[in-house]
């Protein structure tokens, strides 16, 4: 290969083996759809920044995408041999050097730092499946709020100031299952460095403060759709505005502990929304801040995107259709008043083809992730099929799924049968179009992953 060095933004940067980049995801790095006026990624943004004020909390809205494996991976905790550090999940430009997975890449920098509060909103890259909600290019928001022991008023203890601190807080009249769900074994408070009243106040803190987060979206959601139904009906009544229903649910993440989701109940289901936690001590203690104690959250932005606009497909934040993007003009400037739901242009028909194949001679029986057992240099993961597409198709696919997957018991080959849905969001694709692409497609997956294609 004779690359040597791509450039992402404005920075020039030394490529080797690892380098998985394609030029489609290449091309959306400029793009940051958080800082794109009236685009419903930076409305939602916007809204989750009203909760979080400055001073208290710094907005950093511009970390440059590429981060080193440290960043990423090791100052969170993240195991050496934990799947999301290889290729088939992370675009890397080196062996050390990738596209951030997670906005938690840049915790440790400003935990170093010594900030009291951070908002980080940025892009984010993880090579993934193909269907309306999944996209290898997404956004996240993500917050924490730190206090300093070293740095505490005269006669004040840290829990006095963080239980001021939690007094100062907004109520609210949501209601709360499940607020304190038991702590598992692997997901503890840290007693080593925390006493139990510190960190009750500091979860505390942290609940509260993700309870108002989710009431001031859920609230606009509800309003906004309350006000759709409301015109569609033509009644006066409009709904009875019911207290939001969320619970706290028990989860783990490498570098907060204890950890939780939060989950709302919306449209008769419980939706996750957020994940967070007390961070880990150990963070602090690298990042030379060893007095330093506080949580952190991080949310998905298009998930919320979707549900503030009613936004059915993804790939539609990446349109530079003004259908799409004069829909949501003006409404940054009017985000006191009730969001407009995004209407959606008419459904242009779509058309799914298949495709039959035998996975490459060389590889041997798959693991229960549908990995292969790696022999010799090939390797199946579902991951290359979904970028191979994407690379060909672009956004004119909608999504990829699994129809068939078997091994032939006599020869141990693997045959698959996947099928591909093509939709354009802007045109009718001709039935000639599909075809080509669909052929276009499967000559990728010949060249880039040698299967053999069945007839
Ligand atoms: N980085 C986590 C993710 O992407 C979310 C998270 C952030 C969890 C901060 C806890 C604290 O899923």
């Amino acid at each position: 290969q004779a690359l040597k060095a791509v450039q992402i933004n404005d920075k020039i940067h030394q490529v080797d083996h690892w380098f998985n980049i394609s030029k489609t995801i290449q091309s959306l790095v400029s793009r940051k759809l958080h800082l794109q006026p009236d685009h419903p990624v930076a409305i939602t943004r916007k809204i989750i920044e009203s909760v979080f004020p400055e001073p208290t909390f710094q907005y950093h809205n511009n970390f440059d995408p590429v981060v080193s494996t440290y960043q990423n991976f090791d100052s969170l905790n993240i195991r050496p041999n934990h799947p999301s550090r290889g290729p088939s999940d992370t675009y890397y430009l080196n062996k050390y050097t990738l596209l951030r997975t997670h906005t938690s890449a840049h915790q440790a920098d400003l935990f170093r730092a010594g900030v009291s509060g951070y908002l980080i909103s940025a892009d984010v890259y993880r090579r993934d499946e193909i269907d309306r909600s999944h996209y290898p290019v997404f956004h996240q928001t993500e917050g924490a709020r730190v206090w300093d022991r070293t740095k505490l008023p005269p006669g004040k203890s840290l829990e006095d100031v963080v239980r001021e601190d939690l007094e100062k807080l907004p109520v609210h009249n949501m209601q709360v299952e499940d607020p304190n769900p038991p702590f598992h074994a692997g997901n503890p408070r840290q007693s080593k460095y925390h006493t139990e009243n510190e960190v009750e106040v500091v979860a505390a803190h942290l609940k509260r403060s993700l309870e108002l987060m989710v009431n001031e979206i859920f609230s606009k959601v509800k309003a906004a759709a309350a006000a759709a139904a409301a015109t569609k009906t033509s009644t006066k009544n409009q709904p009875q505005a019911e207290p939001l229903r969320v619970r706290w649910v028990e989860a783990y993440f490498p570098f907060t502990s204890p950890s939780w989701e939060l989950e709302v109940f919306y449209q008769g289901k419980w939706l996750e929304v957020l994940g967070c936690g007390v961070i880990k001590q150990s963070l602090h203690i690298n990042a030379d801040r060893p007095h330093q104690i506080g949580w952190a959250f991080g949310i998905g932005l298009e998930r919320i995107a979707m549900l503030l606009f009613q936004i059915p497909d993804i790939r539609l934040f990446w349109s530079q259709d003004e259908r799409f993007l004069s829909q949501f003009r003006g409404v940054e400037a009017a985000m006191d008043k009730k969001l407009r739901l995004f209407v959606p242009f008419s459904k242009h028909p779509g058309c799914s083809k298949d495709v039959s194949f035998w996975v490459k001679k060389e590889e041997s029986a798959a693991d229960g992730d549908g990995r292969v057992a790696n022999k010799g240099k090939v390797d199946w993961h579902p991951n290359d099929l979904m970028a191979a597409v994407r690379d060909v198709a672009k956004d004119s696919v909608e999504d990829v799924t699994l129809v068939d997957d078997f091994t032939h018991p006599k020869t141990g080959r693997r045959s698959m049968c996947y099928r591909i849905n093509y939709r354009s969001l802007e045109r009718t694709l001709t039935n000639a179009e599909t075809n080509r692409l669909h052929q276009s497609v499967i000559r990728e997956l010949v060249k880039r992953l040698g299967i053999e294609p069945r007839l």
